[in-house]
């Protein structure tokens, strides 16, 4: 059986102020949760968070992490440095970093594979587009990325992966993916799992993301190949996040 899990990324969403409150906040309703939860802040923060969650069951992660171990790479953080600060996760190829950034499916399996020989646990995220998704080829750019990821690390390596899907179009939009349209690109997801290992694909956790907020993650939740949610705006408030976490 696998366990819910229910990651935050505060994308570039912070200040000292905001993480002590927030952290707080999700500290005190902790008590009431059973799945297991992350929560990915900004690199200048994963210290205040590290020393927020002490002796608590919340577990800390990145939003991204350069390919290189060290070296002359200005401005970039590594996955050591990630481990240095507490961090177990890290969030590769979000949909942000694919077009904002220009990484491709190669650079993001090369990232997965940083962080794996780093001990990190990656947040793998897929999706497609809106034009993508209305030109029937959803399965098609979710198998490219994933199958970049099997064909550099082998199937194995997703033992230490966590999967998220993420339609690009649900993301901050508010157009929550049904559970049905969810939950068809997750088996999906599962079935190219299986042909490479059942084992694996049985294993391996899928999360939703793109507009889960508490209104709607239970639904989605309880879906049979829906593991759990990476949480965009909805993570950001305490409260919200925490109905979520208890969604599972
Ligand atoms: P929203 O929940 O704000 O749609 O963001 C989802 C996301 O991109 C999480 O990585």
């Amino acid at each position: 059986m696998r366990k819910t899990i229910v990651a935050g990324n505060w994308k570039m969403n912070a200040s000292k102020e905001s993480v002590n409150s927030l952290i707080k906040g999700i500290l005190s309703g902790m008590s009431d949760v059973s799945s297991d939860v992350i929560v990915c802040a900004p690199f200048p923060y994963l210290s205040q968070v590290e020393s927020l969650i002490i002796n608590s069951d919340l577990m800390l992660g990145a939003q991204n992490l350069n390919v290189n171990l060290k070296g002359a790479f200005t401005g970039e953080v590594s996955a050591d440095m990630i481990k240095d600060f507490g961090a177990q996760h890290v969030i590769v190829g979000h949909s942000e970093r694919r077009s904002l950034y220009g990484e491709t499916s190669t650079v993001v399996a090369e990232k997965t594979k940083a962080a794996i020989d780093a001990g990190l646990t990656p947040l793998l995220c897929v999706g497609e587009s809106l034009e993508e998704r209305e030109s029937g080829r959803t399965e098609a750019v979710v198998a490219e990325q994933l199958n970049a990821v099997i064909s550099l690390l082998g199937i194995d390596a997703f033992d230490g992966i966590i999967i998220a899907y993420e339609p690009v179009w649900a993301i901050g939009t508010g157009l929550t993916a049904s559970p049905e349209q969810a939950q068809s690109v997750h088996l999906f997801i599962r079935k190219l799992l299986a042909d490479s290992s059942e084992r694996v694909a049985q294993k391996t956790p899928i999360l939703y993301g793109g507009s889960m907020n508490a209104g709607n993650a239970a639904d989605l939740i309880s879906c049979a190949d829906i593991d759990g949610g990476l949480i965009g705006g909805a993570a950001l408030k305490a409260d919200d996040f925490l109905q979520i976490c208890k969604a599972g």
